[in-house]
């Protein structure tokens, strides 16, 4: 069984009733709890310190470096203590550091890490789902290798490239949502991509320029294009004519990029719960709607049409993104709606939606 330590720094013995609104009203003790069943879910032990002591923090790294994964809020440490940054250079058990705040949006002393050099991976401004998502990332690393690649000169212009074991592969692209905002990366794709490769696709992981970090309209939209257009050119892959599958925002900006001149034509596009009329998403209030008014003012079309070859999936339950956004266009694409999933649901290969499109991608022309 995979081993993961989880490492909370100063002050974190507070949370519930330390600064409510900025941490939630979880404490520790239902937190570590919640932690427990996470990884217990994915097949992983985790065990658990909190210290307010720095020195403490070091020691239990050293002895992390046994395990398989070491997961660390550092609390205000982050930000002083070199010390935790060499303590886990010094050991070569992977790290992830997790922030519950938005770091990045608050008193800018706090956007610096002197953990984040020594981390395979941040994660900040989840909330404590953040810890979650770090777990999942930890278990898709010891799954399976893959390679970071840059398609452009931007720091988010990257994306991990899986291979399967053997023989030329078809590809499919994989585009993350969150409502195009910074803190929300391309791990939640992983578990996806990680299923297709062991089923013998090559998957292209892509990171791209997000609001408050350069991207937005046309931005997202551009680095979307230029990661298919990068990666059709690798000589790993069949690339004629890549699939691409969006979740969300994701599926936003894959709809678009794959709406283009058809000598650049991408294969088949899947939208799950994607996001394809930005003016309702807008009008509506709910979550989401303030980053789709800045996407329309900055000049992005107020509505999308399928791509020639599309698969639409939406889960009725969709707490998110209404399944309105997927009906819309059951006229010119391939809808299918199931009745008992929720928004995230279709980032998880057991689920049901999942053989529906993995028979579709087989099923392509490409
Ligand atoms: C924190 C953010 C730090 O800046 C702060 O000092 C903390 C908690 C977080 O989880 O958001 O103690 O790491």
């Amino acid at each position: 069984m995979m081993r993961v330590v989880v490492l909370n720094g100063p002050n974190l013995n507070l949370l519930g009733s330390r600064e409510p609104e900025v941490y939630g009203s979880t404490t520790l003790e239902d937190l570590e709890r919640q932690i427990s069943e996470w990884a217990g879910s994915l097949g992983v032990e985790a065990s658990f310190l909190q210290s307010n002591h720095e020195g403490e923090l070091v020691e239990a790294i050293h002895h992390a470096a046994e395990a398989d994964g070491i997961i660390i809020n550092a609390g205000a440490l982050t930000h002083t203590s070199r010390a935790l940054g060499d303590a886990l250079n010094s050991v070569a058990t992977p790290a992830v550091e997790v922030h519950i705040s938005n770091v990045m949006e608050r008193e800018s002393w706090r956007a610096v890490s002197l953990v984040a050099p020594a981390c395979v991976r941040t994660i900040y401004g989840r909330g404590t789902g953040g810890y979650r998502d770090a777990i999942r990332h930890l278990v898709n690393r010891a799954t399976m290798t893959f390679e970071t690649l840059r398609y452009g000169p931007h720091p988010d212009n990257v994306g991990d490239l899986r291979l399967a074991s053997s023989g030329t592969q078809r590809l499919a692209v994989l585009v993350h949502g969150g409502f195009w905002r910074q803190q929300y990366e391309r791990d939640s794709m992983e578990t996806l991509a990680v299923d297709l490769t062991k089923r013998g696709w090559a998957t292209w992981n892509i990171e791209y320029r997000r609001l408050g970090g350069g991207g937005g309209w046309p931005g997202s939209g551009q680095d979307v294009r230029l990661a298919v257009d990068y990666i059709r050119k690798a000589p790993e892959v069949d690339t004629a004519a890549p699939a691409v599958i969006g979740h969300s925002a994701g599926g936003h900006l894959a709809l678009w990029a794959a709406n283009r001149p058809p000598t650049e034509t991408v294969g088949l596009t899947v939208g799950l719960a994607a996001i394809t009329d930005l003016a309702s998403l807008a009008a509506s209030d709910g979550p989401g709607s303030s980053e789709a008014k800045r996407l329309l003012v900055s000049g992005a079309p107020p509505s999308l049409e399928a791509p020639p070859s599309t698969l639409l999936v939406h889960g009725e339950d969709d707490e998110l993104v209404p399944v309105s956004q997927s009906t819309r266009l059951a006229d010119t694409a391939r809808l299918e709606v199931f009745p008992t999933l929720g928004h995230f649901d279709l980032l998880d290969p057991t689920r049901e939606h999942w053989s529906t499109v993995f028979a579709a991608l087989e099923n392509a022309e490409n």
